[in-house]
């Protein structure tokens, strides 16, 4: 079995750095966008050898170290009776904005609301065979609120933050029923047989220092403790933080996922030996010709040369528009590089 991946999450020796691609099941790959142009999003996500078909899209045409579940963060919001839809991005029918709207959420176990990511995960495991890591994934609190309180995404997300200060109380409890249901479905994927397990929280950044101790901090510690008894690794992304590093790297988890906006040997400087780092390779860098690719790709390497547990990534989600030639060439290059 390939463990390089498992063992870097863990701090351990590895033959090489691993890599894989935030997003890489996608609308980048052809075979995605041919699947999507029969099949609706939310059913590709629902149907559970659909999703494991997309998960398994990328590991056929690249060498990837994980493969990573495809589904979305806001799926498991099905437990809370939560409906949306995707045009691609989310769009919640009715965005919870008020104390009484937060009182009556009441999540049904994820084993009921979202049985079909349990069976994709089976299914999964069955398919790579122990030849490839399965990550299972969820959505921070903060970042679940932000989505759920906009009713979309939005830069910025001005609703939850008007919550924020206006009534801080409601926010406090829907932020508590999320991390809760997290727990939950993130027990549920490794029950499964997920082996990592990734918590993305995309829109943290928005927050300032103090709120962001308050408001998504201790929610990101108690997904973490609530799987800690399972022992498979935690990896925490926080997208847009140069601001939070430190705190986020206080949340418990083994591994910190690092934005692009930091060089990441500045990051492993402020946050020391105690915890692996993922990325961080700016995902616009794919863009430029090969060479370019390969140099960036090295520095990010060189920074974290020597450096125990270190996971090559983007430093977000790969672009819709990205030329499969550059993965080819950013994968080739970590794998020739140690
Ligand atoms: O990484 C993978 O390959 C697994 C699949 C995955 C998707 N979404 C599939 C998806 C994962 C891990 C996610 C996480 C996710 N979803 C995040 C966190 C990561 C990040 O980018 O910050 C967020 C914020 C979302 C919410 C979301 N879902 C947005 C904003 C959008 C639309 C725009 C976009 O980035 O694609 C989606 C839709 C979505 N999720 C698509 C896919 C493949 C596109 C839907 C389509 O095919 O029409």
């Amino acid at each position: 079995m390939n463990d390089r991946f498992l063992r870097a999450c863990r701090r351990q020796p590895v033959d090489r750095t691993p890599i894989w691609i935030m997003r890489q099941a996608g609308r980048y790959l052809p075979e995605y966008r041919e699947l999507r142009s029969r099949v609706e999003f939310l059913d590709l996500c629902r149907t559970p050898e659909l999703a494991a078909e997309v998960t398994l899209q990328p590991l056929r045409r690249f060498p990837l170290d994980a493969a990573i579940l495809f589904s979305d963060i806001l799926l498991p919001l099905d437990a809370f009776g939560i409906s949306m839809t995707f045009t691609p991005g989310p769009r919640i029918a009715e965005p919870i904005r008020s104390r009484a709207q937060v009182d009556a959420l009441q999540a049904r176990p994820a084993g009921e609301a979202v049985p079909f990511v349990a069976d994709a995960v089976r299914l999964l495991r069955r398919e790579l065979n122990g030849r490839t890591p399965l990550i299972g994934f969820c959505g921070a609190p903060f970042t679940l609120a932000a989505y759920l309180v906009q009713g979309e995404g939005k830069e910025g997300f001005g609703a939850v933050k008007r919550m924020m200060f206006h009534e801080p109380a409601t926010l406090e409890v829907l932020l508590d029923k999320l991390a809760a249901a997290m727990v939950d479905y993130l027990r549920l994927q490794i029950q499964g047989g997920v082996q990592a397990v990734q918590i993305f929280d995309s829109w943290a950044g928005i927050l300032g220092a103090t709120d962001y101790a308050r408001f998504a901090l201790p929610y990101v510690r108690a997904i973490v403790n609530g799987v800690r008894e399972s022992g498979v690794p935690v990896i925490y992304f926080v997208n847009g933080a140069p601001h939070l590093i430190e705190a986020a790297a206080s949340a418990g988890a083994d591994v910190l996922g690092v934005c692009w906006r930091m060089p990441i040997d500045h990051v492993a400087a402020r946050v020391g030996p105690g915890v692996a780092l993922q990325g961080n390779l700016d995902p616009h860098a794919l863009f430029a010709d090969a060479a370019v690719v390969r140099e960036r790709a090295t520095d990010v390497l060189r920074r974290m040369a020597g450096r125990p547990g270190h996971i090559m990534n983007l430093g977000h989600g790969i672009l819709p528009e990205t030329p499969i030639a550059s993965v080819e060439v950013l994968i080739e290059t970590v794998q020739c590089a140690n």
